[in-house]
């Protein structure tokens, strides 16, 4: 069962006042710009990419300033996304800026809720695969890095489900 996002993250979604999410890991050159990519382009499939403002981020800034990771931009090429990001930090601010704030795993999680001890930031960080129906656990999308092609094929898997499930949930509160 998929997390249900509390009443706390939810509002209404207009285009005058788009809905702002940022996916957030460690480098922001594989996990968080496939996730950004992907629900960018579920959103834009269905209509509604003028609600929602779309951004990734990482806790560390390893590699600002650079492209998304060859390999992860492979991988969702191969599957019609175009991952056009380039790397930033997560910045404190972020944590006023967006409305949601989804982290790639529980360390990840942890860097961001280090920042601040204010309730309402808390509420709107929910790791990714909370969204995924066959996390069956898992918490997290796993680093794919130091690892091998079907490591960035099993992280768009994951999170092009955890995207479709996010965006139905939000989907009713759009006007
Ligand atoms: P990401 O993957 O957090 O999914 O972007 C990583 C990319 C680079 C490094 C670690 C993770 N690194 O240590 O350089």
């Amino acid at each position: 069962m998929s997390k249900v996002l509390p009443d706390s993250v939810l509002r209404p979604i207009t285009k005058e006042h788009p809905y702002k999410i940022v996916f957030v890991c460690l480098g922001n050159i594989c996990r968080s710009p496939t996730a950004e990519g992907v629900f960018q382009h579920i959103v834009k499939e269905q209509g509604l990419s003028a609600y929602f403002e779309i951004d990734s981020s990482g806790t560390s800034a390893y590699h600002a300033g650079e492209k998304a990771d060859s390999r992860s931009r492979e991988a969702a090429l191969k599957h019609g996304v175009e991952l056009l990001s380039r790397s930033r930090k997560f910045e404190t601010f972020d944590l006023d800026y967006f409305d949601l704030i989804i982290p790639m795993d529980s360390q990840n999680k942890r860097d961001i809720e280090y920042q601040s001890h204010k309730k309402e930031h808390k509420e709107k960080v929910i790791l990714m695969r909370e969204f995924d129906e066959l996390a069956n656990g898992d918490i997290n999308v796993p680093d794919p890095y130091y690892g091998g092609a079907q490591g960035f094929e099993n992280v768009y898997q994951m999170v092009k489900r955890s995207s479709e499930e996010l965006l139905n949930q939000l989907k009713p509160f759009i006007q």
